[in-house]
């Protein structure tokens, strides 16, 4: 199944196309008649009489070439739920052979100037599929040809929807893929692409990482035959030195859980433990594609969590690269440890404006908000309330959980500075996040977002489809739009 959009300047008023029109909650359709014949007009007014009224659109099949579609519009749409309508007008003409739709933008009867430009990018994000393993592929086509005219463009800023598709893609493509295919060195040999875009893209190997002391991330990977790796990918769009915002992601290409093995049950939903690093370069791509007015950097730790004779064990102890030491007592604990070295360089090399952390860090923020919204946990409550609200306007929802320093005690060892758990208490997200709090050493405005439950959808969500969702890519952008652009 593929989607084309054509935007077109004009083109035929009356064709035999499907159309798409659009009328107001009560389905009040008299401004539609300019757009078909009287015949399918009282066509569509009887059919209307005796329909359910209750629903946001009707499908109308005047003869075996012609439908249309009726989108009812309520008066003051937000942009998520614009995008929503798009989604579900993307199930409902995504069956049968060949299709070819045409939306008049003159038709449409809202006062958001970008309607048609949010419906279509609801429409798009629902209809990714990854589908590259299938041998037989479905080869459906779609198109939808969008008239607008002189005066008007039908959409505006469509590079900008267009970046943030693309974007959105990259970070489901990566997630989606099996954990033989992106281990960290093909994951590593990817973001070197990356370069293209105008991004530039350094790659500290375990060579690299051995000598600056990263024994915190090297430790995770050791059981592995891949490397391990750092990736930082910059975006300078701004052309002077000032701070960079900075986005940081978990890469935990396969989570076995080490010799503190998981049980089998669920153990390969582990290959998207690499999602929290999959939505920073998804963003960056975003950022590239769009041509940000920003300076941002994200930096991506990859590593894959493997028993084997060279494995970690737990009570070994390592010393990160903040110095300080660590006694690891379950090696399913992998993430923090990932990240504590991730984040302590991030800020020492980049001096960033603030740093967002991404990670799928426990199972334990699944237990608390399921799949409704990430954990935050932050240092800084402006930086926090800028992502509460663009969680909220993309619908990309996050929920503030606490950090307090009774609980950062809770970590402290016998042996060592710190462990990697807990042994009494719960708060097994808090915990974690506590542990990420010890790594940022200049109190940088930080923020830990937690999307174990959310970042892969069984069941498809509002917008996708089912698996990788591409959760944070919108929400990270919006944050940026709004606050640093
Ligand atoms: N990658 C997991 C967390 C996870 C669980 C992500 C389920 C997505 C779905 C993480 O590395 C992990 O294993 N965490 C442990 C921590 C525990 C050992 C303290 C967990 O949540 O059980
Ligand atoms: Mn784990
Ligand atoms: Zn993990």
């Amino acid at each position: 199944m593929s989607i084309q959009i054509n935007y077109k300047n004009n083109g035929l008023k009356k064709s035999l196309n499907n159309l798409i029109l659009f009328t107001d909650e009560k389905f009040n359709i008299n401004h539609i008649k300019k757009y078909i014949s009287s015949a399918e007009f009282s066509y569509i007014s009887d059919l209307l009489k005796t329909s359910d009224l209750n629903k946001n659109l009707f499908v109308f099949e005047l003869n075996s070439k012609k439908k249309i579609v009726l989108l009812s519009i309520k008066k003051d749409l937000k942009n998520f739920e614009i995008e929503n309508l798009g989604a579900e007008l993307y199930r409902r003409i995504n069956f049968g052979k060949n299709s070819r739709y045409l939306i008049n933008s003159d038709s449409v009867i809202n006062k958001n100037e970008n309607f048609l430009g949010h419906l279509l990018h609801g429409l798009k994000l629902k209809s990714y599929e990854f589908n590259k393993y299938k041998t037989k592929k479905e080869t459906r086509l779609i198109i939808i040809d969008v008239l607008g005219n002189k005066n008007k463009p039908s959409v505006y800023n469509k590079l900008k929807f267009k970046a943030l598709e693309e974007g959105t893609f990259y970070t489901r493509d990566l997630v989606s893929e099996p954990g033989n295919v992106l281990h960290p060195d093909e994951y590593a040999k990817r973001l070197r692409l990356l370069k293209k875009y105008g991004l530039k893209v350094n790659i500290y190997d375990e060579k690299k990482l051995k000598k600056l002391g990263m024994n915190a991330l090297l430790g995770v990977g050791q059981g592995s035959i891949r490397g391990s790796y750092i990736v930082t990918i910059e975006w300078n769009g701004l052309r002077n030195n000032s701070k960079p915002l900075a986005f940081v992601g978990k890469g935990v290409c396969f989570d076995t859980g080490g010799y503190s093995l998981k049980p089998a049950k669920f153990m390969e939903d582990m290959t998207y433990d690499m999602a929290g690093s999959a939505t920073v370069v998804g963003l960056m791509k975003n950022l590239a594609l769009r041509k940000a007015k920003i300076n941002a950097v994200g930096v991506v730790g990859l590593v894959e969590n493997m028993v084997s004779g060279n494995a970690q064990r737990p009570g070994d102890i390592v010393k990160s690269y903040s110095g300080k030491t660590i006694e690891i007592l379950n090696t399913d604990a992998e993430g923090r440890l990932v990240l504590a070295d991730a984040l302590t360089f991030t800020e020492k090399k980049f001096k960033p404006k603030f740093i967002v952390d991404l990670a799928t860090l426990t199972g334990a923020i699944i237990v608390s908000l399921g799949s409704e919204y990430a954990g935050l946990f932050s240092n800084n409550d402006k930086l926090s309330k800028q992502l509460l609200d663009a969680g909220e306007k993309v619908e990309e929802k996050l929920w503030r959980m606490p950090l307090h320093k009774n609980y950062d005690k809770l970590i402290n060892s016998k042996n060592a500075d710190m462990q990697n758990i807990n042994y009494v208490g719960g708060a097994g997200s808090t915990t974690a996040a506590q542990f990420l709090q010890r790594f940022i050493l200049n109190k940088t405005p930080w923020a830990h977002l937690d999307i174990a439950g959310m970042a892969f959808s069984k069941y498809g969500g509002a917008l996708n489809s089912g698996g990788a969702t591409g959760y944070g890519v919108r929400l990270l952008n919006q944050l940026i739009e709004d606050n640093y652009e």
